[in-house]
């Protein structure tokens, strides 16, 4: 569990007992409010790609505990634009607050910063890397709606080798007994690395091209949006876009079952049809709310205040 003064970076750094801690925490957090408990503190958000659950959600969470936020804004409007660097920004930001929350384009982003900023750094998303707080998050979820994670069977659906928040799930699973199926077509495949990862680790798990095949199997379906900013080549990107589509015809001629919950760290394009959201299976708005409580763990954990 992430101690005072300590930065969280990647879901890679907490094994399953932390992990569990932390739902814990969340938990807490959400049955008894807290209100005060981080008065004084100071958290900033400096996002350098788009967001609006994961910058909002951290902002409430802090001004839930009495906290204030403190915005970095468009970076067109910056310093970045007279050509300061991350690390400078970062060291200045560090000097302004008690905390960071960051999100990054690059890969190992939110890991250099901690290294600079001398306060916590929280990775909001770096790149295709990792997105540690959306898994606590969708972890939180899992464990609301299923009443625990081990022993469920998860499929991943969509863009599995750019999707930072299923590179962070798949790794939070595989320290717990699950199944995972990975539906996706080869060109946006799991990243090999991830895989033989989980081939050493004993994790059990399966590929298909097909998600009417696997659907049948499933307790939870994590659907992705196809990131069409990550892609180098446009026309790979046409492609690929609206390879799947999730919707109530296909749930039912599939023979999903009436358990399926179905997940997505949102937003979404077309891949989820709106005909789904008013279902038992949907659980993605209820899963974006969660982030407040979990983020408010976090920061509170981070600051030394539980
Ligand atoms: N799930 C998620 O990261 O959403 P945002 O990009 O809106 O923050």
């Amino acid at each position: 569990m992430p101690q005072a003064g300590d930065s969280v970076i990647s879901i890679r750094d907490f094994g399953r007992d932390e992990i569990l801690q932390v739902l814990a925490a969340a938990a807490r957090m959400e049955e008894c409010g807290h209100f005060g408990l981080l008065e004084g503190c100071v958290l900033a958000t400096v996002f350098l790609e788009p967001s609006t659950r994961t910058r909002l959600s951290f902002a409430s969470a802090m001004m839930k505990l009495g906290g204030q936020v403190l915005d970095f804004g468009e970076p067109e409007q910056s310093s970045f634009k007279k050509g300061e660097s991350l690390s400078d920004a970062v060291r200045i930001v560090g000097g302004y607050c008690d905390v960071i929350a960051l999100r990054h384009p690059w890969e190992g982003a939110a890991r250099l910063a901690a290294q600079i900023a001398g306060v916590p750094v929280i990775n909001a998303g770096d790149g295709a890397n990792q997105h540690p707080t959306q898994t606590f998050l969708d972890l939180y979820t899992i464990q609301k709606v299923k009443g625990q994670v081990d022993g469920l069977t998860v499929g991943f659906v969509g863009d599995l080798k750019y999707g930072r928040t299923v590179h962070s799930l798949v790794t939070a699973l595989s320290r717990f007994d699950c199944e995972q199926v990975f539906v996706a077509p080869p060109s946006l495949a799991m990243p090999e690395g991830l895989l033989a990862e989980l081939q050493q680790g004993g994790v059990s798990y399966s590929q298909s091209e097909e998600l009417a095949e696997v659907l049948p199997g499933l307790d939870i379906l994590y659907c992705t949006r196809i990131q069409q900013e990550r892609f180098a080549d446009s026309l790979e990107y046409e492609r690929v876009k609206g390879a799947y589509r999730l919707d109530r015809t296909l749930l039912r001629d599939s023979g999903a079952r009436e358990s399926l919950r179905i997940m997505h760290p949102l937003p979404r394009v077309d891949e989820l049809a709106p005909d789904i959201d008013d279902t038992p299976h949907a659980v993605y708005f209820e899963q974006a709310r969660n982030g407040v409580p979990v983020r408010q763990a976090l920061l509170a954990l981070v600051l030394g205040k539980v």
